[in-house]
């Protein structure tokens, strides 16, 4: 049986990070559409380029770029056994597209994981997030640093770097714009029963027990 999830939460309340847990025990695509911007970015795609001016400001990119993306990622072969959007949707427009072309390519939503941060927490989140450049690992230099000093846990790398958008000129406003948009998303997923939350201002791995909890119940 295949898994659709979404993993929502507003920025630095640990989507990224639990993902590369759920991946580990199941079988599934971790398709983060913050992810595909900024590899297209660093490539310096047409694409990339468009998105650029939104996320550097915090701003969102346009849905019709964005539900595009994704329409086009869900329709290929290697989401069959299911697929975990990160990021994705954002908005209301987003949520309805992503119902259209889920039911037209027979791949639905069948849970969505929403982790639940105050939004005080975030900042300090951000601040102190720190990626490995070879394999994309993330880290936090509280919360989560690596096991040796300079050493990625994950590649072994050395080479890390802070995000563009984790700099305290637009965290703020990336904060602002996502929490306005997060509440109807709630709702809309909870009017149609497929709402989990999970309490996300815990540490990693009690976080992640309660997510592979509710996985395993889908499974
Ligand atoms: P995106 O890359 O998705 O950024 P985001 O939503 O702002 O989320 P983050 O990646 O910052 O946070 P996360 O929840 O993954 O946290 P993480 O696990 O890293 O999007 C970037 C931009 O692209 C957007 O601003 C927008 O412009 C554009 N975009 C993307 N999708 C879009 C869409 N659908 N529509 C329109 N535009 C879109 O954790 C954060 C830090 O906290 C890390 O350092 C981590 O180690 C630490 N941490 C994690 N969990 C814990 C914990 N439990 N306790 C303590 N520390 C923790
Ligand atoms: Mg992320």
């Amino acid at each position: 049986m295949s898994m659709n999830l979404i993993l929502m939460g507003l920025p630095g309340a640990g989507k990224g990070t639990q993902a590369q847990k759920i991946v580990e025990d199941f079988d599934i695509q971790h398709i983060s559409t913050g992810d595909i911007f900024r590899e297209a970015m660093k490539n310096e795609t047409e694409m990339g380029v468009a998105a650029k001016k939104f996320i550097d400001k915090g701003e969102l990119v346009p849905d019709e770029v964005t539900n595009g993306i994704v329409r086009e990622r869900l329709s290929q072969d290697d989401v069959a056994n299911g697929y975990m959007l990160d990021g994705y949707p954002r908005t209301i427009d987003q949520a309805e597209a992503l119902d259209q072309f889920g039911t037209e390519l027979d791949r639905n939503v069948d849970a969505v994981i929403n982790i639940h941060v105050e939004p005080e927490v975030l900042i300090e989140r951000l601040s102190g997030r720190f990626i490995c450049r070879t394999c994309g690992a993330t880290y936090h230099k509280i919360y989560n640093p690596t096991k040796v000093e300079g050493t990625c846990d994950v590649c072994g790398g050395h080479d890390f770097y802070q995000r563009e958008d984790d700099k305290p000129a637009t965290v703020k406003n990336r904060l602002d714009v996502n929490i306005k948009m997060n509440t109807p998303l709630v709702d809309f997923y909870q009017s149609k029963g497929v709402l989990h939350t999970v309490d996300g201002d815990r540490d990693i791995d009690a976080v992640y027990q309660d997510i592979k909890a509710i996985l395993n119940k889908l499974a």
